[in-house]
């Protein structure tokens, strides 16, 4: 095929992102976005947020020196790990960030050292059946715990702000966050009745999109959401921190056959990415990328291996497809997000090139 980019390579549409973030700031009006930085840390892409509007979730010192190096002020700026080295916490001092997440004791000491006075946001765990990936195990304090917490906060000489909850990401059902802003409601009432007025609601990410199985209509997830956020916060600031919604169906992955070999009746198609590069999101972010083989023929049962030398880097073992030879290409649609994030240089391997374009300009057919 000609005029194709030179492979792997992850085609990203800035069109695509902008109208994810307008759905999202249409959907949710008054809430400000703050792009998680973790979904998809290429700078490309991460100047293509700022340049919408959106702040910036980071959690590592490498994330927050994206935001410098786009002159984010710190008000643009949260810094959401859980649990931080005291170096980190300096960094973010230095920045001025908005926000800075704890959950336990130690840790709210630990910032108190670095930081006196730092704005801080308790994180809460949520109970979620409906999520694919569960970010409430490793952190979050019970909200039982809470108001103990925030007092301890308050004591150590922080501002305690208020709350911030994630769902968990690719959350297929709306119901969690109903349920958590009730849960957050409650909370803010006891804080006020301790004299503590919480200012500041972190509703986290979580935003479904669509792999090989279709989700909710956004609009029609989103709204609800807001409804709960007018009825339970009408005066209260409150922020997001989206990652796979504004990136994951923005970019398709382009890849290129380059060996076929017939194995135990299957036709096996070598192609030039895998699982230790933009497909670690099979393993570690559970999402299942619909394929577009660009070529038509009656479908037969194949096997995509990735490029390494190790077994284990099977990217699907049943995959109907026309009859394709090296040199042929594939297409993987929904891999903006916790994919090349995860890549490695296994093997020596080059992780995906990224490009970032107005449009799609390949016509897919769809397997
Ligand atoms: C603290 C935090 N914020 C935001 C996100 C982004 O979540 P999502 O991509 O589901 O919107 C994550 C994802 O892991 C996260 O851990």
């Amino acid at each position: 095929m000609k005029g194709l980019p030179e492979t792997p390579v992850l085609i990203c549409s800035r069109r695509k992102i902008r109208e994810k973030f307008e759905v999202l700031s249409r959907c949710l009006p008054g809430v400000q976005h703050f792009y998680a930085a973790k979904a998809n840390f290429h700078p490309k892409i991460i100047r293509e947020v700022v340049s919408l509007g959106m702040g910036l979730d980071v959690s590592s010192p490498g994330e927050l020196s994206l935001a410098r190096e786009n002159s984010l002020p710190g008000e643009k700026v949260i810094y959401t790990q859980p649990i931080k080295k005291e170096e980190e916490i300096a960094l973010a001092r230095e920045h001025g960030v908005k926000a800075l997440i704890f959950d336990n004791p130690h840790e709210a000491k630990k910032i108190a050292r670095v930081w006196k006075g730092a704005p801080v946001l308790l994180r809460i765990k949520v109970e979620n059946p409906f999520c694919v990936v569960n970010l409430s195990e490793k952190f979050g304090a019970a909200p039982d715990d809470a108001k103990e917490l925030l007092l301890l906060a308050k004591d150590l000489g922080l501002e305690v702000r208020g709350i911030a909850f994630h769902v968990g990401s690719q959350t297929t059902n709306p119901s969690p966050y109903f349920e958590t802003l009730k849960i957050v409601r409650r909370l803010f009432n006891i804080m006020a009745g301790e004299g503590l007025h919480l200012d500041l609601l972190d509703i986290g990410g979580g935003f479904p999109i669509a792999y090989r199985q279709p989700v909710m209509a956004a609009e029609s997830f989103l709204k609800p959401i807001r409804a709960t956020l007018e009825n339970y916060f009408p005066s209260t600031e409150i922020i997001s921190e989206p990652g796979r919604f504004i990136v994951g169906d923005a970019c398709y992955l382009l890849t290129k056959i380059v060996g076929k070999a017939r194995r135990k009746g299957m036709i096996w198609y070598y192609i030039d990415d895998g699982l230790y590069g933009s497909f670690s999101g099979k393993v570690y972010d559970h999402a299942d990328y619909p394929i577009h083989p660009l070529k038509e023929g009656e479908r037969k049962p194949s096997v995509i291996a990735g490029p390494t030398c190790d077994s284990f880097d099977v990217v699907y073992r049943e995959a109907y497809l026309p009859e394709m030879e090296p040199g042929d290409y594939m297409v993987f649609k929904s891999m903006g997000a916790y994919t090349l994030a995860s890549a490695s240089n296994f093997n020596g391997l080059e992780k995906p090139r990224l490009i970032i374009q107005e449009e799609e300009e390949i016509e897919f057919q769809i397997l």
